[in-house]
């Protein structure tokens, strides 16, 4: 796995390749449900996402909500923490902990804390790191709070998908930190910077799809969106391949934040709380078919409104975040093509002696 890693270009930093090399896929791998457990060893060594915990839907579905993320986006986003030795790091989002390892690996047990919202996944990923010998600051807390007791950071790192940036987090950053998180939109990985109180940056041209931050641990990682409601279908002039293509969804996620896309390639599907759209071809036109409440028509106009703004591709995309707001943008913090983005939670958490900036 890591020769593949180093080959393919994604893994150089030397330190990180000894990380990958050295720390045991497996031991995590096997606490994963299902099949996962009995696997042969070499199987934690493929290029895969391995799913590790689920939870009941309300209508008795199981979702996932943790796994182990692809080797390939974990080397790529550990590579963009640009680490050199020493950094205090902050996880969000642990899962049984493989992660963790590699950064404990990297840095010292010392420099590493890492977050989870679910206690059941920290006790594991504590069995699991504590089998390889390495003893990180774990704690079962909503990563929306960050971690006041271990800041300041000179990195955070987020490996479940966040609609916006925790304000709490610019408390507990040094200056010159950086900050990885994937958005919800459209995968966008962000990689930025914190300099005079403002964190800012842009996003690299590869998208990543994480599970989204929740708030408790029984809410399901990814919401579904099941076809339901009236049905209705019609034939329209678009392209199809640019409206359902990868590059176009960080645009519209932004514009419309209630449209999600819910999967590519053959079968192209968009959903919101209340409707669900079906994208296909034939042979007069592209073919959309809804149920429930429609919002197509929406996604249409702003197609228009992203051809018209030149089809900027995912490394244009960027985002500011000062105390009081945030937004993102296209090619520069204050350019016509800007969305604001909705920050709940509190200016500071209740009860944090928030460290000065060093
Ligand atoms: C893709 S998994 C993380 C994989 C992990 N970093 C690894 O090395 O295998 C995403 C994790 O984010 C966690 N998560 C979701 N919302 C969270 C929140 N508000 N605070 C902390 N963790 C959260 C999930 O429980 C899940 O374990």
């Amino acid at each position: 796995m890591t020769t593949q890693l180093t080959a393919s270009g994604v893994l150089s930093d030397r330190a990180l390749i000894t990380a990958f090399a050295e720390t045991p896929r497996h031991v995590f791998a096997r606490r994963a449900g299902g099949t996962a457990a009995s696997a042969p060893v070499s199987s934690a060594y493929s290029d895969r996402v391995i799913p590790t915990r689920y939870v009941d839907t309300f209508d008795g579905a199981l979702t996932v909500t943790s796994s182990l993320s692809q080797p390939t986006v974990v080397a790529i986003m550990l590579e963009l923490l640009h680490l050199r030795g020493g950094e205090n790091v902050l996880e969000i989002g642990t899962g049984l902990g493989y992660n963790a390892a590699l950064l404990c690996h990297r840095l010292g047990d010392q420099n590493v804390t890492s977050v989870d919202i679910d206690p059941h996944l920290v006790d594991a990923a504590r069995e699991c790191l504590t089998e390889i010998d390495h003893h990180p600051t774990l704690a079962a807390v909503d990563g929306e709070a960050g971690y006041p007791a271990r800041a300041p950071f000179d990195r955070i790192l987020a490996t479940c998908a966040l609609d916006h940036v925790p304000r709490p987090w610019l408390g507990q950053l040094r200056e010159d930190a950086r900050v990885v998180l994937p958005l919800t939109y459209g995968g966008l990985l962000m990689v930025l910077r914190f300099s005079a109180g403002v964190l800012s940056g842009r996003a690299r041209d590869e998208g990543v799809y994480f599970m989204r931050m929740r708030h408790s641990a029984d809410e399901p990682g990814t919401p579904s969106s099941e076809p339901q409601g009236e049905y209705r279908h019609r034939t329209i002039d678009i392209d199809q391949y640019e409206v359902t293509s990868e590059e176009f969804t960080p645009w519209l996620e932004l514009s419309l934040p209630d449209v999600r896309a819910l999967s590519f390639g053959a079968e192209v599907r968009l959903g919101t709380e209340t409707g669900h759209a079906r994208i296909t071809d034939d042979a007069h036109g592209t073919v959309v078919e809804e149920w429930g409440t429609p919002f197509f028509d929406e996604v249409v106009e702003a197609w228009h409104a992203w051809r018209e703004a030149g089809r900027p591709r995912r490394d244009r995309f960027g985002l500011s975040v000062t105390e009081t707001e945030q937004w993102a943008w296209v090619d520069e913090p204050d350019s016509d093509h800007r969305w604001p983005l909705t920050d709940d939670s509190p200016l500071l958490p209740a009860g944090t002696n928030l460290p000065s900036h060093r």
